[in-house]
């Protein structure tokens, strides 16, 4: 077993041999087919979460089932899984009031270590309980989605992040509504798949703003009909222009930082909804005229696009194998394991809508 490791932030990743332990009851071991490149292992790697590390990175994976421990029901060897981000238990406060994404039960399995370094002495964490970048990981059941399909492995593994929380932000955060008005701002990964979603839910106008150029091309094609490069002015007032003068009904920030979440703030409506996508460091702060309350806008923060993975997993596969959802067009290149760095590298390029990972 080998896997992509982090041992000091800001250093590149480096393949080592790992070894999992003996499964405890409630394991899951897979085999990793595939893991896309999202942002927030980038922000993790740079040390803006506290990690304890070495830690195995990588959050968005799916692959097949090896083996399960002893009191594992929901999964058995040879089923095809998505690696959920979130750990969704069903039985907890959240989980019975329809809001798995937040499980109670997440924390708990968020630092396991399942496995240890092959040499050194070090038990090793996954990141988010998970630990993706390798060619098997070791996750609790709570954290397995059972998918029934033949979708390629590149395909299904950013169901594992970036596709559940961009369509979920506007299926089920923003309840976006047939025949409204979307602007995203930020248009990787994720904010790919808010189009995507907001197209899904029949969204008559959906404005993509980007400065990269190959994020507004690639957006025209998932769904958007109107693209803003923040270079050319300010976006708030390029987005208003759009809407003659109002602003959107729905506006969802999907870079994670402060000055775009304001700009979606001021990209909604009167009356309108702005959705917080992209995850914020801890330090970040944002403020805002306390006055325009009246307005009656909306803020939403979003977990994992408000996902009900056992519902909505097999749902997103669904749509992907009708041809609803695209997402082959997601993976504009797969990287081999020892290339890691390299994805970073072209994350950061702008020349992949995701990079994955095929070990
Ligand atoms: N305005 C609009 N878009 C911007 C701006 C800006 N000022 N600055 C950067 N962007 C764009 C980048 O060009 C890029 O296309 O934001 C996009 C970010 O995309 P990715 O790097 O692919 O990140 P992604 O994986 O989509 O994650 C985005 O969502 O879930 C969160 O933690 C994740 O905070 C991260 C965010
Ligand atoms: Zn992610
Ligand atoms: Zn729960």
């Amino acid at each position: 077993m080998k896997g992509a490791i982090l041992l000091e932030y800001g250093e590149p990743l480096v393949i080592e041999r790992i070894d999992a332990f003996e499964l405890g009851p409630k394991d899951v071991r897979m085999q990793v087919e595939a893991s896309g490149v999202c942002h927030s292992d980038w922000w993790a790697m740079s040390g803006l979460y506290p990690l304890e590390l070495p830690v195995i990175m990588g959050h968005e994976g799916a692959g097949v089932v090896l083996e399960v421990g002893a009191h594992v029901t929901r999964v058995k060897p040879g089923d095809r899984i998505v690696a959920a981000l979130y750990a969704a238990c069903g039985q907890c406060w959240h989980c019975v009031r329809d809001e798995t994404n937040l499980c109670d039960h997440h924390p708990v399995v968020h630092h396991v270590k399942h496995s240890q370094r092959a040499q050194g002495d070090g038990r090793l964490e996954g990141l988010n309980g998970l630990g993706t970048f390798a060619d098997e990981m070791v996750i609790d059941e709570s954290m397995a989605v059972k998918v029934e399909t033949d979708l390629p492995g590149e395909q299904l593994a950013l169901l594992g992040c970036g596709v559940t929380t961009g369509v979920g932000a506007a299926l089920n955060t923003a309840r976006v509504k047939p025949g409204s008005t979307v602007a995203v701002v930020g248009c990787g990964g994720v904010g790919q798949s808010v189009i995507q979603g907001a197209a899904i839910a029949g969204a008559a106008r959906i404005v993509a703003v980007d400065p990269t150029p190959l994020k507004r091309d690639v957006a025209t094609a998932f769904g958007a009909t109107d693209l803003v490069d923040p270079g050319d002015g300010d976006p708030v007032e390029q987005v208003r222009e759009l809407t003659g003068g109002r602003g959107v009904d729905y506006a969802f920030e999907v870079v994670g930082r402060p000055q775009t979440m304001m700009q979606a703030y001021e990209m909604a409506r009167r009356g309108g909804t702005a959705v917080m996508v992209g995850a914020a460091r801890n330090e970040d702060v944002i403020s805002f005229n306390a006055f325009e309350l009246h307005h009656e806008k909306t803020i939403k923060g979003c977990t994992y696009g408000s996902a009900q993975v056992h519902r909505d997993l097999q749902m997103l596969v669904d749509l992907a194998e009708q041809g609803r959802l695209d997402l082959a067009a997601m993976v504009t290149r797969t990287f081999a394991l020892e290339q890691i760095n390299e994805a970073f590298d072209a994350m950061h390029a702008g020349t992949v809508v995701r990079g994955v990972v095929v070990p």
